[in-house]
């Protein structure tokens, strides 16, 4: 199903984001911080769209939703009944050269000879010694021996034997002058190299003296392990390129941690929401009891969520900050399968609605085993992204695990009284959860369109488009005087302008010529452009005066349409 990954397309989104103002690098300044991400001034129309539908279908429209808005530090008890303080983690393991971190599930398999090290004396230490050269120093030091001496006399008694072993004398007094300023300069740190089958082996020489000089061993020379080379078979213990260790696998929360109030204390740590879906699980009741629904009903948030990931990537796709649009949807027991099939059918809508057709949806049922142990159904809702099929959203038939859990750690009354039946319980819940910036991304994936234009000329040019939905789009129409030096033509362009201002957002624009401006707008995804010429004003007779060309940014067809009727023909597009 995953279909080729194309890189230099997602090259070219993003950096169409940055050059029309979608997406920046958070701090970018000052380096940037991985992981986060600044929306501009078209990315944040861009995603103020989507969240805003999203709030009127999903809260607006329906009279079973209820929405909120939690704050995103809550009490670190949270946290512990959620189980996220003692689970919400990843295996981690670490590069001892380049320090990066991987998950340890993710790390590439490998197949070689592993050379083992277990330290390494900086060149400089043999090279000043009397009597003989440095290779021959090197000879003596019987290189395997030398990690394990504990002091200068054996180092002493060391050399002896290396001496003996190929036949040579040395003075007593320089064998003992050579230990002892051998010795405190043994830096001694296991670490070893995998050399994948049919790799020269000259890497593991390299490869250790990077990792040894990284210890600020200066042109180190290596001391080996007795059993220096060791096959292996599929091995996640070596970095992927260089073959350089990797620490164990330890688990890493990735929950952000700050404190509340002015003292760093145990007491007052506090956690950033890794999601939004817990202030729906604590505020049940008061929303049940203020609002006075019934079952099934469900509460809706968007609202940001942090993750300390380990590797951020693909983009805004895996970000540290995000945000989630998510709803529990609370129901009795026996309908919770049903139901979680109905939002499933909701949330293929909603994508429709928004320009993510059906068809480019695939949706990945998770099987059991691989889903979280209290989940009974759990639906992936995927996306064919340019750097492959990766997760929109999760749909997940939670059952009342939350509830009972918050239940039991609080103490508090989260069940649910059933007047019908009298019945007294645990409402289980659905949960569709979205990402708002992940549907932002795919929305830009989706539209993002290279077109080539052949003029009557002949020649060609590629214009680049964002076919964005007009109810997404971040600009809805621009609005061009024909020449920006007749005052008459800006004049009735700024009054157009300022007519549709307060229904939608509109971009007012004059400089360049007309067809420029046009694929201005073709590039920031505006689906029409409405110019004002001289017909407009009646230069050319009454026929034309008060009507606008409108441009249709797929198709670029022009008519014209009278301004009287501009502003309700648009909102019927952009609703
Ligand atoms: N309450 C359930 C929950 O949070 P999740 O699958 O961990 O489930 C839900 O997250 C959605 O949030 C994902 O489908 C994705 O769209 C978005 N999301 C999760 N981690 C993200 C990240 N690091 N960057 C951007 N979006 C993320």
């Amino acid at each position: 199903m995953a279909k080729e990954v194309t890189p230099t397309r997602m090259e070219k989104i993003v950096s169409l984001c940055k050059r029309r103002g979608f997406i920046f690098q958070a701090s970018e300044i000052y380096g940037g911080l991985n992981g986060f991400w600044d929306y501009g001034p078209l990315g944040v129309e861009l995603k103020k769209n989507l969240k805003d539908f999203w709030w009127q279908r999903n809260v607006r429209e329906r009279d079973d939703m209820e929405g909120m808005d939690g704050s995103i530090i809550m009490n670190r008890a949270v946290w512990k009944a959620s189980g996220h303080e003692e689970t919400f983690s990843d295996p981690m393991v670490d590069c001892l050269l380049s320090k990066e971190r991987f998950r340890a599930d993710q790390v590439e398999e490998q197949t070689g000879i592993v050379h083992r090290l277990i330290g390494a004396i900086p060149r400089i230490a043999i090279f000043d010694l009397p009597q003989l050269p440095p290779e021959a120093w090197i000879r003596w030091l019987f290189p395997t021996a030398l990690g394990s001496v504990s002091n200068v006399a054996e180092l002493s008694e060391l050399l002896h034997a290396g001496i003996r072993n190929q036949n040579q004398t040395c003075d007593e007094e320089v064998l003992l002058a050579a230990a002892e300023k051998i010795f405190p300069q043994i830096e001694r740190y296991d670490f070893s190299v995998l050399v994948p089958t049919g790799t020269p082996e000259d890497k593991a020489r390299k490869v250790g003296m990077a990792f040894y000089e990284s210890r600020g061993v200066k042109n180190p020379v290596l001391i080996e392990h007795e059993v220096s080379h060791l096959p292996v078979e599929n091995s996640r213990g070596y970095h992927a390129e260089t073959g350089a260790q990797l620490t164990e696998p330890r688990t890493f929360n990735l929950m952000f941690k700050s404190f509340a109030g002015p003292i760093e204390s145990e007491e007052n740590m506090v956690y950033l929401r890794p999601e939004t879906a817990q202030a729906m699980f604590v505020q049940f009741r008061n929303i049940l009891d203020t609002t006075r629904q019934k079952l099934p009903f469900g509460i809706a948030q968007i609202g940001k969520a942090f993750r300390n990931e380990i590797n951020p990537r693909n983009f805004t796709f895996r970000s540290r900050e995000f945000e989630q649009m998510e709803i529990e949807y609370f129901c009795r027991p026996e309908d919770g399968l049903r139901l979680t099939d109905y939002w499933l059918e909701q949330r293929l809508r909603f994508y429709d609605d928004i320009g993510i057709p059906r068809g480019k949806i695939h949706i990945h049922e998770i099987p059991d085993g691989e889903r979280a142990f209290y989940a009974v159904k759990t639906y992936d809702l995927e996306y064919d992204f340019p750097f492959g099929l990766s997760e929109l959203e999760g749909i997940a038939y939670r059952t009342n695990y939350d509830l009972s859990k918050h239940i039991e750690h609080s103490g508090k009354p989260l069940d649910y009284f059933d007047e019908a039946t009298k019945e007294r319980f645990v409402p289980h819940v659905v949960e569709p959860s979205a990402g708002t910036d992940r549907t932002a991304l795919a929305l830009i994936c989706e539209a993002f369109d290279e077109e080539t234009l052949t003029d009557e000329a002949g020649k060609s040019d590629v214009r680049t488009v964002l076919r964005f939905h007009p109810r997404m789009a971040p600009i809805k129409c621009g609005v061009f005087p024909l020449l920006k030096n007749k005052p008459d033509l800006v004049a009735a362009a700024r009054e157009v302008a300022s007519n549709l201002r307060a229904f939608m957002n509109i971009f007012y624009d004059e400089s360049g010529a007309i067809g420029r401006r046009y694929r201005r707008q073709d590039e920031a995804g505006t689906p029409f452009c409405v110019t004002v010429d001289f017909d407009t004003i009646g230069e050319n007779g009454p026929e034309k005066q008060g009507t606008v060309t409108l441009r249709h940014r797929d198709s670029m067809q022009q008519e014209r349409i009278a301004i009287s009727d501009l502003r309700e023909w648009l909102l019927a597009r952009i609703r």
